[in-house]
């Protein structure tokens, strides 16, 4: 059995902690024979445990403790810590390893449920379980674990990764963020995200790509992390692109591009950084897969 993950791009601006696209990058499991023991195959590096410490096996053993030991072969293109939803992807990887091997039967929404509560918000698993562009909404202060979604089509675009050399921690770039709001600045920015996903689900790029780049949630905060971010920002309005914004804790940062505007985008923009990984993406349709 083979499973197929994308990576996932969580905010596009004002949506933090709700909205996502499922991009095309991808996490890729296949499950070998069965094992004494949990043996991951992979070459990510000393920091990726290859035994049962795996979060994609502690994930799949939370779900189904009596799982059969297999060896399992991983394989990634998703780079890590830089904002690409690595960690979601294999969060998704051993709910659906749980799913399939422990015949678990589960919906797509509890899927999304099971892995919102390990990660917390459901921006990068919820399109890494159903592809595409989606926007979900957690209730974790009933306590209920909870979450609302819906699974549109993101208009045809071509996506650019200006991927920096260096990593980030999500926590670390979560602990920059304000406690609070006044009432009329988060009123401001919630009606901003609104007309940002009602434009995404109109076809306007134009206008959609402007609301993502007024976030008032968190961008600005996160700034000092990314220092290209403002140079990365009027290199796409002079090229013409649609907009850019910080992938999810960043220091990835995405730009929304016309095609026809694409190759030459890239071009100037690993000028600002020889050292950063400038990739041309696009949206995955489908979220997780197994065959
Ligand atoms: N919404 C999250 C954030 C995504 O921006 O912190 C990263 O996990």
């Amino acid at each position: 059995m083979k499973i197929r993950i994308p990576a996932t791009s969580a905010n596009l601006g004002p949506g933090f902690d709700s909205c996502g696209i499922a991009l095309s990058l991808y996490l890729f499991i296949e499950v070998l024979e069965p094992s004494d023991q949990w043996e991951i195959i992979h070459d990510l590096g000393n920091d990726i445990p290859s035994d049962a410490t795996n979060l994609m096996i502690t994930t799949a053993l939370a779900l189904a403790p009596d799982l059969a030991p297999h060896k399992i072969k991983m394989e990634s293109d998703v780079p890590l810590a830089r904002g690409l939803g690595s960690s979601s992807s294999v969060i998704v990887a051993g709910i659906e390893l749980a799913n399939r091997l422990g015949n678990l039967n589960l919906s797509q929404k509890e899927k999304i449920e099971i892995a919102t509560k390990i990660e917390g918000h459901p921006d990068n698993v919820a399109p890494a379980i159903c592809g595409d562009f989606v926007v979900a909404c957690y209730f974790s202060e009933k306590k209920t674990d909870k979450v609302s979604y819906v699974k549109h089509y993101f208009p045809e675009c071509d996506i650019i990764a200006f991927i920096p050399n260096t990593e980030l921690l999500t926590t670390e770039s979560r602990e920059v963020l304000p406690q609070s709001f006044t009432y009329s600045q988060a009123v401001e920015a919630s009606a901003i995200a609104n007309v940002m996903i009602a434009a995404v689900i109109n076809g306007n790029l134009p206008l959609a790509g402007k609301m993502m780049e007024e976030d008032r949630w968190h961008e600005r905060y996160r700034q000092k992390f990314i220092p290209h971010l403002a140079s990365i920002r009027q290199l796409g309005k002079d090229e013409g692109a649609y907009g850019c914004f910080l992938s999810g804790a960043g220091p990835t940062v995405l730009i929304l591009s016309p095609e026809d505007k694409t190759t030459r985008l890239m071009k100037t923009l690993q000028a600002l950084d020889k050292n950063a990984t400038i990739e041309r993406l696009s949206i995955d349709r489908e979220g997780v897969q197994a065959f």
